[in-house]
This record gives structure tokens, sequence and C-alpha cells, in this order.
């Protein structure tokens, strides 16, 4: 529920366009780390939270005779996806409308399961786990892309106001059953439902090398109810202004085999 209710404070193509934004940045950097983890040409994958279908336009680019199958729980974000990739990927790829925490998917079906951004929102992220578990072949690959407000990155020079945005977006998701300090346990919680050979990553994006632009946010600015909320998010983007300030913001990367 968590991202839905998040969905509620923005425009649906105010969030697309972010998620676009969010899809595109660092992006080479995060294929190749994805290929260094193994994914193989010609997999059976599943993207958990696929969203508005950009992200897992790029996997279809680059893992050119791979399947994906698309699974989310927001009907506006299926049928985005839908439309966007439905024509030129017909027999590539597939959607499900489905919640990963209790899905009717297979077992023992993917080679490759991947969630990106997606754990942070998910009330019983365990659940999730056991579910990508069951629907993974033996020796299949999960990758889980995500944050944690504890390493979420750093400015220069030092903002105390972008820390506290960090702090107030961490608190505003944890109302709404997410967790942005999810980052620290997903190794744990790997580990405990069995996974093997496990291994975490740090993708950096700096904005001296990707551009400061390609980190301002567009945020549906007159739908942001709360005050306090508003002016953080408005001296995030004023903070870029400023001249020779930069931003270099981590993501981290986790794997486990079954
Ligand atoms: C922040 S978006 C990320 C989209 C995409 N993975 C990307 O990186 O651009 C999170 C997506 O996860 C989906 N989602 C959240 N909870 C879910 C659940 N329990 N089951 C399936 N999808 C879920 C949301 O609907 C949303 O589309």
């Amino acid at each position: 529920m968590s991202y839905n209710e998040i969905l509620k404070g923005f425009s649906f193509d105010k969030e697309v366009e972010r998620l676009e934004k969010q899809a595109l940045l660092g992006v080479n950097k995060e294929l190749k780390t994805l290929k260094s983890l193994g994914i193989q040409e010609n997999s059976l994958i599943l993207e958990v939270g696929s969203g508005p279908g950009i992200y897992t336009k790029i996997l279809l680019d680059k893992f050119k005779n791979s399947e994906i199958v698309c699974l989310d729980n927001n009907t506006e974000m299926l049928k985005h996806s839908y439309e966007i990739l439905h024509e030129d990927y017909k027999d590539r790829v597939s959607f499900i409308n489905d919640d990963i925490m209790r899905s009717s998917l297979p077992s023992n079906y993917f080679d490759v399961v991947i969630a990106r951004f997606v754990f942070q929102h998910l009330s019983y992220p365990e659940r999730a786990l056991k579910e990508i578990y069951r629907v993974l072949k033996p020796g299949g690959k999960v990758i889980i892309i995500d944050v944690d407000s504890g390493l979420w990155g750093l400015t220069y020079p030092n903002n105390q106001l972008i820390n506290n945005l960090n702090n107030q977006l961490s608190a505003f998701q944890s109302n709404k059953n997410g967790n942005r300090e999810i980052g620290r346990v997903i190794l744990t919680m790997l580990k405990l439902l069995k996974f093997k050979n496990l291994d975490i990553d740090a993708l950096i994006n700096h904005s001296e090398i990707l551009g400061k632009d390609n980190f301002r946010h567009n945020f549906d600015i007159e739908k942001v109810k709360d005050k306090s909320l508003y002016g953080m998010m408005k001296s995030y983007n004023d903070f870029f202004d400023l001249k020779n300030s930069s931003i270099m913001i981590l993501k981290l990367v986790f794997y486990g085999e079954k």
C-alpha cells in the first residue's frame, strides 16, 4: 500500500517523469553491474514493481534475447508499461497485475528476479523475499536495487536542508508502511531465507559526472500539502543553483542465489 499512498501526493505523469529520470541516472554503470552479476542474454526475468516500464525497456534492450515478466500491483503503471512496450517487444514481454507479497506466480520458474526501488515501499519485505525464493529456479538469481537513508548521499557544501529532506522522507515513508532504512537489513533477510552466495555493491551517482540537471526534481510542488516538506523540496532544487555545488547519491545493489 505504501507506494500507492505516496502516489496520491503527486500527479501520475509527474511520477512517470521522475521515474524516467531516476531510471536513466547512471544507467550504464548499473547495467555493467547487472551484467557482472551474471544475467545471461536469454534469461527469463521477473521484474518486480516494474512501474511505468521505462526500466523494463532498458533491460529488454540490454539483454537482447531475454524475456521479461512485468509484475506490478498498480493498474495505471501496468497500463503505461503495456502501452510503451507491447508493440515493440511483443514476444519478449508480458504483464501481471499482482502483489509480490502474495503472488500467484508458478514455483521454480524464473532465472532472475529484479526489484528496483520497490523494497522500500513494502510493508512485509520478508514475505516478498519468500515469494521471490519460491518462484526462482534452483540456482536462480535475485537482484535488489534500493537505498538506505543512512547512506543516501552527500552534498557539497553540506546542506542541512537536504539532510532534513532525507530524514523527512524517511519519516513520511514509515508512516505509509514503507521503510527507507531497508538497505541495512536486506542481506540479513536474504541470509535467513537461505539465499546463497550473497553479495552487495554500491553505485554512486555524482552530479559532476552526470550533470546537476539530472538530479533536480520535477516535484509537483502545488500538490505537496505539507508546508515543511514543500520548503525542503524547494530548497533541494535551489541547492543546484549554487555555484560549484554538487551531490553524490548511493544506490545499493543486493544479490543472492536460490
Ligand atoms: C518507485 S516505483 C519503481 C519502478 C521501477 N522499478 C523503476 O525502477 O523505475 C515502485 C513500483 O513498485 C510497485 N509496487 C509497490 N508495491 C508493490 C507490491 N506489493 N507488489 C507489486 N508491485 C509493487 C509500485 O506500484 C511501483 O510501480
